[in-house]
């Protein structure tokens, strides 16, 4: 739980809304009136004209939370509502925190909610081929594969039929996660592009420092450019980012 208390610190200066994504959630969620966030964070894709009841740990990432949509302080194995007593629940690249019970935040969610479950998350298998996890953050691939679940295992837990879809990440999205990296090598080299991603805060910092110098010494010298400089003639980038609805028929 600290670990948001530590790192969530400027997360929603950098981490703002991409408004294809938030269209996405909202078609997901259908006609939900009542809506369960599960690590809801400083409120990033919640959306409006439904009630929001809003769970998140940190205290931290809730203070960063519009004061007019407070957040209940709690966890995703442990949801402070009835059985069945949302329309739905969703979640946004929250789960993997929930390591090692991401199992039980989802049964979670299909005990609370009656009809949609909503999940962004990440196939791992796929994020870690982009070039900054195969070559220089194999830390972070390798953790990944070990803190998300894989999308046919978290299909598997819903009570429930569920859809897939992969959502390409916008060379300019607004929502500067670790996968929106695959264009901007430059945001390797920027402490706070790092520290509002989770994968690179959860690194020491012998990790990170090398992490730096190593693609600061590829763009310098032109060897990024020549091995994925192609990337930047790309609008999109399937970098893994997966969202999952799930509906009780
Ligand atoms: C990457 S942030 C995403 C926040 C928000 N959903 C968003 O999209 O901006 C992950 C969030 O999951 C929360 N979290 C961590 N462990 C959790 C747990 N066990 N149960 C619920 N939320 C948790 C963190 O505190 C953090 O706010």
């Amino acid at each position: 739980m600290a670990r948001y208390d530590t790192i969530g610190r400027g997360y929603a200066k950098r981490r703002r809304e991409d408004l294809e994504i938030k269209q996405r959630i909202e078609d997901a969620l259908g006609g939900a009136r009542t809506v369960v966030n599960v690590g809801a964070g400083a409120g990033s894709y919640e959306p409006a004209n439904r009630h929001v009841i809003a769970v998140e740990p940190s205290g931290v990432m809730a203070a960063q939370r519009p004061p007019d949509r407070p957040a209940i302080r709690g966890v995703a194995t442990a949801l402070p509502l009835h059985d069945a007593s949302v329309d739905a629940a969703m979640s946004v690249l929250s789960l993997h925190h929930w390591y090692p019970d991401a199992e039980g935040g989802i049964r979670e969610m299909c005990r609370v909610a009656r009809h949609a479950i909503v999940l962004l998350t990440v196939d791992a298998e796929v994020c870690g081929q982009m070039w900054l996890m195969a070559d220089y953050l194999t830390e972070v691939r390798d953790m990944d594969l070990e803190i998300f679940p894989a999308i046919d295992t978290l299909v598997g837990w819903l009570d429930r039929p569920a859809e897939v879809h992969t959502l390409p990440v916008a060379r300019d999205t607004s929502d500067h996660t670790l996968m929106s990296f695959w264009a901007h090598p430059e945001r390797v080299l920027d402490p706070d592009a790092r520290a509002a991603t989770s994968g690179f805060a959860r690194q020491p910092d012998e990790v990170v420092d090398r992490v730096v110098a190593d693609v600061g010494r590829d763009l310098e010298s032109g060897v990024w450019e020549a091995r994925h400089g192609h990337l930047r003639q790309l609008q999109a980038f399937d970098a893994g980012l997966r969202l999952i609805c799930a509906r009780a028929r």
